[in-house]
């Protein structure tokens, strides 16, 4: 990359859907971040098949998040987007990484206890070695910031351990990355149980909206939303469900929490949730929208992952050169 801007680099999985969650906690500020940034965004499908996938439905899940990235104002001229897989430096480094990560950081993830947990009969070990390929993917190209939702820090911040344990070594072969989480949204939490954060693996389809979903849906789900018994509409540790509408409608309508909390003073649930349900249909409706348009030109699509593919790889080539060399492989 010809320029002095620093490098961001993010990705989503492609299994399922991707939610209210993913976009605002994530995707939104990635569309942001472009003009200042020199900007990797991936779908990584590689950390997808830790836990079981159907092919047919990852391709297409594949295919429908390259797709969403671009509706949601990723700019293939201005940014890297790409799939994963397509680059196969990733797999590389992530091999190498392994031999720099300690069974015991591993151990110590809750997104391994979480999906261990909730996968009992496929705790596989690409499950457990997850960190070290996405410390692969964020080292590979020099990241600076890799702008992600609250759930995503820790995996962040073992890669800065990878990180400076690899450069400790053999010197300063990698950049030390650093998280950048929003500070509205960063854990957008599940509107059946607003305990946790909302996930598209949850069972419960009115935990969950999804980008996708048409507005009926949202706003059913919105409607149905768990608030109290209390009934006041402001922030409170008390009040997780509540509290998680507000955060939304800030989000989705750039007012301020306090802005949020003087709208509907004096008024009842029976106006906040549909409220929110509006704002939310009107802000995934163009998104939805584009990526349907987007879909139905399929080549166009592929023409361009593969040239952002390899405009990644060519990047990645370098790193990986520099650091095969490190760490004492024969030249090729
Ligand atoms: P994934 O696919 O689970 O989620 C994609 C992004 O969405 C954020 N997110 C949320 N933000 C707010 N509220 C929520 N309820 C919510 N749910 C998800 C996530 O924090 C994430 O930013 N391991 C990553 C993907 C990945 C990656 C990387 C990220 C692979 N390689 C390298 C950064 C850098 C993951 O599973 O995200």
């Amino acid at each position: 990359m010809e320029n002095d801007k620093k490098i961001i680099f993010s990705a989503t999985q492609p299994s399922g859907k991707i939610t209210l969650g993913n976009y605002l906690g994530a995707m939104r500020n990635w569309v942001r971040l472009q003009d200042d940034y020199n900007a990797l965004y991936c779908v990584a499908d590689m950390h997808a098949i830790t836990v079981r996938q159907n092919p047919a439905d990852l391709r297409r899940q594949s295919m429908e998040l390259f797709a969403q990235f671009i509706a949601c104002g990723l700019d293939p001229e201005k940014s890297i987007i790409f799939i994963q897989s397509h680059v196969p430096q990733h797999a590389e480094l992530a091999w190498i990484l392994n031999c720099y990560t300690m069974y015991g950081e591993l151990s110590r993830m809750t997104q391994f206890k979480d999906k261990s947990a909730s996968h009992a009969d496929n705790v596989n070990a690409g499950l457990f070695t997850y960190p070290a390929l996405m410390a692969a993917d964020i080292l590979l190209y020099g990241t600076h910031c890799v702008p992600v939702g609250e759930d995503q820090r820790q995996h962040v911040e073992l890669a800065r351990n990878i990180a400076q344990r690899f450069n400790s070594v053999y010197g300063d072969v990698f950049t030390m990355p650093e998280a950048v989480i929003p500070k509205v949204a960063a854990r957008v939490m599940s509107l059946s149980e607003p305990e946790k954060k909302m996930s598209k693996s949850n069972p419960n389809e009115n935990s969950y909206v999804l980008v996708m979903d048409k507005p009926d849906a949202i706003m059913r789900k919105f409607k149905r939303a768990v608030t109290d018994s209390e009934g006041g509409i402001y922030r409170s540790p008390e009040k997780p469900g509540v509290s998680n509408l507000i955060e939304i409608y800030s989000a989705v309508t750039g007012k301020t929490f306090e802005e949020v909390e003087n709208e509907f003073a004096g008024k009842g649930y029976g106006d906040f949730k549909p409220a929110v349900g509006e704002a939310v249909v009107e802000c995934l409706r163009p998104i939805r929208e584009e990526t349907e348009r987007l879909l139905a030109d399929k080549a166009s699509l592929e023409a361009l992952y593969r040239q952002g593919a390899e405009k990644a790889a060519n990047i990645a080539y370098k790193t990986l050169r520099k650091v095969h060399k490190k760490v004492g492989f024969a030249s090729r």
